[in-house]
Formats: structure tokens, sequence, C-alpha cells
């Protein structure tokens, strides 16, 4: 069972490739609703429709250098396993939107894992790229906007070690408050 945060860097990733420059996740987790959403939404190259439709085909990719793309089609098929439900917006040259919802108490329901970690990755591989990253819980929410960040950081790259590190405590007291 992947965990939550690893399937978030799998459909980022998807973004970062597709040459996105904003990228907004969206993290809802709700014991009152019962439900974890996820949600991924990037400015980048998009879709036809051609290519949409194959694209929850777990054999599809247009990659090179792995057969068979999983991404997708396993985010699809683990959140709709919870009872929950997948779906895929796309529009070439406009973006993409991409929202899982898993049923939160559901034994198949995959751990969070580190959320953290992810957004370290993310902002890591290339300081061009921005993000809004929204967690929401039932008491309260958490927004992180890269472009804020850099704007405080007034030139100093937000990729540079000792701004990560500081970056990846920021989080982490985020999102436990
Ligand atoms: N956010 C996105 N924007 C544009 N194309 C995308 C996006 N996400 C997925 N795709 C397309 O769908 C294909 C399948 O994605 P995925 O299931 O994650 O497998 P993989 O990344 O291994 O190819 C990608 O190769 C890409 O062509
Ligand atoms: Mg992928």
């Amino acid at each position: 069972m992947q965990e939550i945060a690893m399937t978030i860097l799998d459909i980022a990733q998807n973004s970062i490739r597709a040459c996105a420059k904003l990228i907004q996740i969206v993290i809802r987790d709700s014991h009152k609703d019962n439900i974890i959403h996820i949600e991924c939404l990037d400015d980048g190259c998009g879709m036809d429709d051609k290519t949409l439709q194959k694209v929850t085909d777990p054999f599809y990719t247009t990659r090179t250098t792995r057969q068979i793309g999983l991404g997708i089609p396993m985010f699809k098929e683990s959140v709709e396993a919870t009872g929950g439900w997948f779906s895929i917006e796309s529009q070439k040259g406009v973006g993409t939107k991409i929202i899982g919802e898993y049923v939160k108490n559901h034994l198949d329901t995959p751990p969070m894992g580190n959320i953290a970690e992810t957004l370290i990755t993310l902002i890591q591989y290339d300081d061009h790229i921005d993000y809004v990253f929204q967690y929401i819980c039932d008491d309260f929410e958490w927004v992180l906007n890269t472009k804020e960040i850099k704007d405080i950081l007034d030139g100093v790259p937000i990729n540079q070690p000792d701004i990560i590190l500081w970056l990846k405590d920021y989080i982490k007291e985020g999102m436990q408050k």
C-alpha cells in the first residue's frame, strides 16, 4: 500500500514533467466527513482528449524510461478500493486537475506518510516552480505559498540547504497546529 505522501509526489511529478509553473495541492483530512480529499491542480501542458481517456489505463505512459505508467491508475484504484472517488480533468495548453477522495476509516486507506518530505522534495527540485499547499482539517487550515516565502527571501534561492532545513520545520509545525 503506497502512502498518500508518495502518491502526491507521483502526481506532482507528472505536473513538473508537464512544465507546470504553479502547482496547487490540497489535502483535506476530515474526521467529521470521514474523508481524505487530495487535489492537485497544475498549469502545465495539459492533455488532449485522446490522452486523457488513456491515462487511467495502467499500461499507458508517454514516458520512454519506464514501460508501464502506474501513477494515475494506481491512485484511481487505491481511492476507489476504499469506496471513494477519483476525477481527472485536463485541457491542452491550460492544465490538469486531479482529485482523489479516500474514505478515511476504510481498512485499505493508506497512511498519510511524510507530507513535509514530499513538499521539500518538490520545492527543492526547481526553484522556478511555485506551490500553493493547503492542508485542511476539521478545526484548522494551513497554507504554504512558496511565492510569499520567496518574497520574504528577497532573491535568496528557496532551495538553498539552510532554507530547506528551515522549511522542513516550518511545514511540520504548520501541519501540527
Ligand atoms: N499533470 C499532467 N499534465 C500533463 N500530462 C500528464 C499529467 N499527468 C499525467 N500526464 C500524462 O499521463 C501519462 C501517465 O501518467 P502516469 O500514470 O503518472 O504514468 P507515468 O508518469 O509513469 O507516465 C504521462 O506519461 C503523461 O503523458
Ligand atoms: Mg507519473
